[in-house]
Parts: C-alpha cells; sequence; structure tokens
C-alpha cells in the first residue's frame, strides 16, 4: 500500500484498461489510460503540478505568491487543488457562462474568483478575461500567469514526465485529444524521442479550428478552440482526426452502459477515433488518453433534457459501428 503526504504525490500513475467490448475490432487491443484518476479527476492536475513547480523552480513564483490563470474549466479546479497544499495563492479569472460547480469547486479550495462580466467586441469573452487577467497581473506586482496556452512549460513538462509513463508499454498508436495542445504535443513529442516507430494520433472536435478549419460551436468542453494555441505545433503528429460531438456522446454513453466507464466528452473523441485507428491494417493495438471523467457532464450530456434541448440524438451501438466502419481512410496525415 503507497503512502503519501501531500495531494501532488497523488498525481499521475495513473491506471490502464483494457478495454474488451463489440466495438473493438476482433485480435485487435484497445486500451485506455485514465486520467480521471488523478487526485482532482483530470489530467490537467499533471499539467498545473507542471507549470506550478517549475514557477517556484525558477522564482517566477514566492511561497506564499499569487497565481493567475483564465480558466472555467479542469485546469482551474487543478490549480485550485494544488493552491491549497503548495502554499500559494490562486485567483481564477471566469465569465458568466461558468457553472455553479465550477464555482464552487475553486472555491472549496480557498481560491478566488473574478468574473469577468463585459463581453469583447465580437460578443466572447476569451479576450474580456486575458485583458482582466493583465489588469490584476500589473494590480499585484510578482504574480504569476501560469498562462496555460502559450507557456512552453506546460508541454515540456508532459515531454519529460508524463511520456515516460507510455515507453513501458508497447502500441502501435498513442491517441490523445488536443485543447491548448500541452499535455498530447508533450507526450507525442516524448514518445517519439524513445519509440519513433509508435505513430500518434491527434483528435478534437469537429467544428473547432485548430486543425486549421474553419470553427464552428460545438458542444463538447474540454478540447477544441476557436484558435490554435502556442503550445500545438501539429508536426508532432502523425496523424490527426476529428469527431462530432453526436459520435462521441453516444460512445460515452454505450461504454458507460456496456462498461461501467464514465467518461468525460473529449475521451468519446479519443475514444472514437482509437476505435477507427484499430481498422486500419496495420494497427494492432492502440492506447487512448482519456482526460477526465463523466462526473463533470452528469448535467450536460448524460442528462436527458440536455440532450432534447440540444437536438442531440443518442446512436445505437449499430450506427456506430457503421460509421466506424465507413470512414477507415478519413483520417489526416501530418
Ligand atoms: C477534459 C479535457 N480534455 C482534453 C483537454 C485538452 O488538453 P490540452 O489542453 O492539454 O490540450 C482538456 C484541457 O483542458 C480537458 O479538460
Amino acid at each position: 500500500m503507497r503512502t503519501v503526504s501531500t495531494v501532488d504525490q497523488l498525481i499521475g500513475n495513473t491506471p490502464v484498461f483494457s478495454l474488451t467490448h463489440p466495438l473493438v475490432p476482433e485480435n485487435k487491443k484497445l486500451y485506455i489510460k485514465l486520467e480521471q484518476f488523478n487526485p482532482n479527476f483530470s489530467i490537467k492536475d499533471r499539467t498545473a503540478l507542471g507549470l506550478i513547480k517549475k514557477a517556484f523552480e525558477t522564482g517566477k513564483l514566492q511561497p506564499g505568491g499569487t497565481v493567475i490563470e483564465s480558466t472555467s474549466g479542469n485546469l482551474g479546479k487543478s490549480l485550485a487543488m494544488l493552491s491549497a497544499s503548495m502554499g500559494f495563492h490562486l485567483i481564477v479569472v471566469v465569465d458568466p457562462k461558468v457553472s455553479r460547480n465550477s464555482l464552487n469547486w475553486f472555491k472549496s479550495f480557498g481560491a478566488s474568483v473574478e468574473v469577468v462580466d463585459t463581453p469583447d467586441s465580437l460578443g466572447g469573452y476569451q479576450t474580456a478575461r486575458i485583458a482582466r487577467v493583465k489588469e490584476l497581473l500589473e494590480e499585484r506586482p510578482g504574480a504569476y500567469w501560469t498562462n496555460q496556452y502559450d507557456n512552453p512549460d506546460n508541454p515540456l513538462y508532459h515531454e519529460s514526465v508524463t511520456a515516460k509513463e507510455f515507453t513501458q508499454f508497447p502500441v502501435d498508436m498513442i491517441v490523445g485529444s488536443v485543447s491548448t495542445g500541452g499535455h498530447f504535443g508533450g507526450v507525442s513529442r516524448g514518445i517519439r524521442a524513445i519509440h519513433p516507430e509508435i505513430r500518434t494520433m491527434a483528435c478534437d472536435v469537429t467544428g473547432s479550428a485548430i486543425f486549421g478549419t474553419p470553427f464552428h460551436p460545438y458542444l463538447l468542453n474540454g478540447l477544441g478552440l476557436s484558435w490554435r494555441a502556442d503550445n500545438t505545433n501539429l508536426e508532432d503528429f502523425d496523424l490527426l482526426n476529428s469527431v462530432t460531438d453526436q459520435n462521441a456522446i453516444s460512445l460515452c454513453h454505450i461504454i458507460a452502459r456496456d462498461t461501467g466507464l464514465l467518461l468525460g466528452g473529449s475521451s468519446g473523441v479519443v475514444l472514437f477515433s482509437a476505435l477507427k485507428a484499430l481498422r486500419y491494417k496495420n494497427v494492432e493495438s492502440v492506447m487512448a488518453i482519456a482526460p477526465d471523467s463523466g462526473i463533470n457532464y452528469l448535467e450536460q450530456f448524460y442528462d436527458d433534457e440536455w440532450l432534447i434541448e440540444k437536438k442531440v440524438q443518442l446512436l445505437t451501438i449499430e450506427q456506430i459501428k457503421e460509421q466506424l466502419d465507413a470512414h477507415v481512410d478519413t483520417y489526416t496525415s501530418v
């Protein structure tokens, strides 16, 4: 039995689930790296730890200092957890769309929350939130902006630390998702340095602009962006694949009912892509990185009323299988 004395020691070394399911082609192997087993339930615990450790090491953050980040998602939750254990104060900058659940999550760990309620000229809040971060940094000399989208410490941590958890596991392909590009860009670079024969496939939700297609709104959150962050370099990957909201959400429901695994929406995107990759002739085994748990989405795509309101019709396992078998060659090579 492992004994630890700080929560950061609980981060990483997540379990791997070997999926037996009718959607997995016969004699092929699908492994799922379950990042929901981090202490604050997502892969962002690793990112937050990497960013904070580096900031302390380089003196950009002093003990008792202040960290500021614009986020209403998993990174904010992870930073809030670490602020309670690693001796810094966190200010999370959010907009009015933030859920009550997330607000309470940040506050439970003692973080402060700044709500930006005036949208920018295009009606969104992204640039308004960044502007507020910059104001807060001026008001608080010595405060540190983790800046997950553009800070190279994000992928560098995953390249040097997270990737090591994959190098001992022989598979033909590793599949992951992108938003900032931090975790999977880093993992892909780290894997390629040691096992250049393992191919990597980056996945995104259809509608996101990261792979260069025009942006249109999508339902999933956690992955995707309306632009490409500095931390995403498409050349870090061998293949790119986009998955629709409907396919990802339907697959999450199927997996929950058939296996007892409650996965988040980006995991649905990753799993759909991994199942597709397993249909390539030269791919016998795939590792899929599942970033978070469905617990974050119980009031969203696991909620019947939400599905009706958003006009999402769940596909059956046969319909998903048809899609997987039909689109075997639609991936993009980088
Ligand atoms: C649930 C989920 N999936 C995927 C991602 C994408 O990770 P990254 O920002 O490292 O590209 C995130 C990032 O916030 C996330 O929260």
